[in-house]
């Protein structure tokens, strides 16, 4: 037994019903470092760190930690050896204050009786460590999904934890708030922490990780020092085959195209006058900083936030949506930033996700009146966007994280829209999966569709869009066109920031 391994793992498997999510995995996990684990979408990495930490048990094999074999049958008894994680749903307790939530479980009590002001500093203790700064007596539930995670963190460390599983931590985050974040995993290793980091952005695990373990279909494949490893190593070995091609090839609408989506002088609390157009088959995105505005204008379009002014035409038909049903109606759709909080049903099947937003008969019990068409609807779209899951009934949370938002996917294409907006479309997905959804976006406009896209990567933006609208504090602020040779990154970054690059850095 080598002594330098805080957790190892023998033959561990756990199947369920006909997936072998894990299929004998061996991993060693060294004391104080971190340890990524990459791998497509169903690979096995979450399982791995529930079982790990106790949240589920597995069939068969060994969980060994500092060399004793334990068997957990909750959470709480990982803990005690120090283990915890976060999971890649957030899973804090939403009414209560963060305050209430960092230090579940171990509030401070003299005599029965809470003591606030301990409490108080213990928690601006761990706000001095991690630099986040999020006012403890606001209510989870107000806070941003960015600020949940960090709540989350912020709880691992009141824990006293010494190995933090951390499953997807920044997929939900932002640029600047992901380098911040990095920061304080760093900071947490250098604490002597262990840290499990699952993740699908793999510059940040070259970045940030020690060693790297990458997992195909319930198996581990390989572990290596993360300086032997590159992107392109990763990726040949997580799909099991070369990377193709990442974007598909732009194809600019013909020039006569109708006008499928214009909105004009837009106005609401936070927009003062906004105007844009997308005509048919035409791929427009929408950048600019977190904050900028971007979501909450295409929340707005979408009859999910007021609107006061202004006019909005979908095609012919003109109208201000007081709803997102009101879009849906005129033929605008959305597929919203974060599955959990917009999206999903998480009980109900994968069938009724996708085809929920279309039905017309449902029945007084919920149930939904099933047609062989419907069914066979869905059993299409399951194919052509590879949604790992082996019945149209499976319920949706049984699905891997990132075959959760291919099914959101899904769901706003099960019925052709005229209009599709999309808010970061492939946060939480593997690079095969991510190609799939960027030939799928290409093929829906090359058919006609009009598609708004919000995205945080630039990369992504640069790769798929025919012109950019880049927002600031509310408002567009510059238009990019690839037809003009003018869609550049750095063209993006100066309008984003509103000034020079040279200026920012000065
Ligand atoms: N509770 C469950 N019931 C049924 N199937 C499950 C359950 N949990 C996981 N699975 C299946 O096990 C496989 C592995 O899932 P897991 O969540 O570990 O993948 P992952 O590598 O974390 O993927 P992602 O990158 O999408 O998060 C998937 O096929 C998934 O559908
Ligand atoms: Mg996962």
């Amino acid at each position: 037994m080598n002594e330098s391994f805080i957790i190892q793992t023998r033959s561990l498997s756990k199947r369920f019903f006909a997936v072998q999510a894990l299929d004998a995995v061996d991993i060693a996990i060294r004391q104080g470092e971190i340890h990524a684990l990459v791998g497509e979408n169903g690979a096995g990495k979450s399982t791995l760190g529930k079982v790990i930490s106790g949240i589920i048990r597995p069939d068969s094999g060994e969980v060994i930690v500092k060399g004793i074999s334990v068997s957990y049958t909750s959470p709480r008894d990982a803990l005690i050896d120090g283990i915890t994680t976060i999971t890649q749903e957030i899973s804090l307790s939403s009414k209560q204050t963060v305050l209430q939530n960092v230090l579940l479980g171990q509030e401070d009590a003299r005599g029965g009786i809470l003591d606030f002001r301990r409490m108080r500093q213990r928690y601006d203790d761990i706000r001095a460590l991690t630099g986040f700064d999020i006012d403890p007596h606001l209510r989870v539930n107000s806070l941003r999904m960015a600020d949940q995670k960090k709540v989350e963190v912020m709880q691992a460390i009141a824990r006293n934890a010494q190995v933090i599983i951390m499953d997807e931590p920044t997929a939900m985050l932002s640029g600047e708030e992901t380098a911040l974040f990095l920061k304080t995993v760093r900071h947490l290793k250098s604490m002597g922490m262990t840290i499990i980091y699952v993740s699908h952005f793999l510059r940040e695990v070259l970045d940030l990780a020690d060693t790297v373990t990458i997992m195909r279909n319930g198996q581990v494949v390989r572990s290596a020092p993360t300086r032997d490893e590159t992107v392109n190593s990763l990726v040949t070995t997580m799909l099991g085959k070369p990377m193709e091609q990442m974007y598909p090839h732009k194809v600019l609408p013909p020039g006569d195209a109708p006008v499928a989506l214009e909105v004009k002088g837009l106005r609401s609390s936070v927009f003062q006058q906004v105007d844009l157009s997308i005509r048919a088959g035409e791929i427009l995105g929408l950048a600019g900083l977190v904050g900028s505005g971007r979501s909450r204008l295409v929340r707005t379009i979408f009859g999910a936030e007021d609107i006061s002014g202004g006019s909005i035409r979908v095609g012919e038909q003109a109208f201000l949506p007081k709803s997102p049903q009101d879009a849906i109606r005129a033929g605008l759709y959305m597929l919203p930033e974060s599955r959990k909080e917009q999206g999903l049903l998480l009980k109900q099947s994968v069938q009724l996700n996708i085809t929920l937003p279309h039905l017309r008969h449902v029945s007084s019990f919920g149930g939904i009146i099933d047609s062989r068409r419907e069914r066979s609807g869905v059993v299409e779209l399951i194919k052509a966007l590879d949604i790992r899951v082996s019945s149209p009934a499976t319920r949706i949370r049984n699905l891997s994280g990132g075959n959760q938002q291919k099914a959101l996917f899904g769901k706003w294409l099960f019925k052709r829209p005229r209009v599709l907006i999309i808010d970061e479309p492939t946060r939480g997905i593997d690079v095969g999966a991510k190609q799939a959804i960027y030939e799928l976006i290409a093929q829906l406009a090359s058919e006609g569709l009009a598609i708004l896209m919000v995205s945080s990567e630039i990369e992504e933006i640069l790769g798929l869009c025919h012109r950019v609208l880049v927002m600031r504090r509310g408002q567009i602020v510059s238009e990019l066109d690839e037809a003009q040779k003018t869609l550049t990154e750095d063209n993006i970054m100066r309008a984003a920031f509103g000034t020079t690059i040279e200026q920012v850095d000065g």
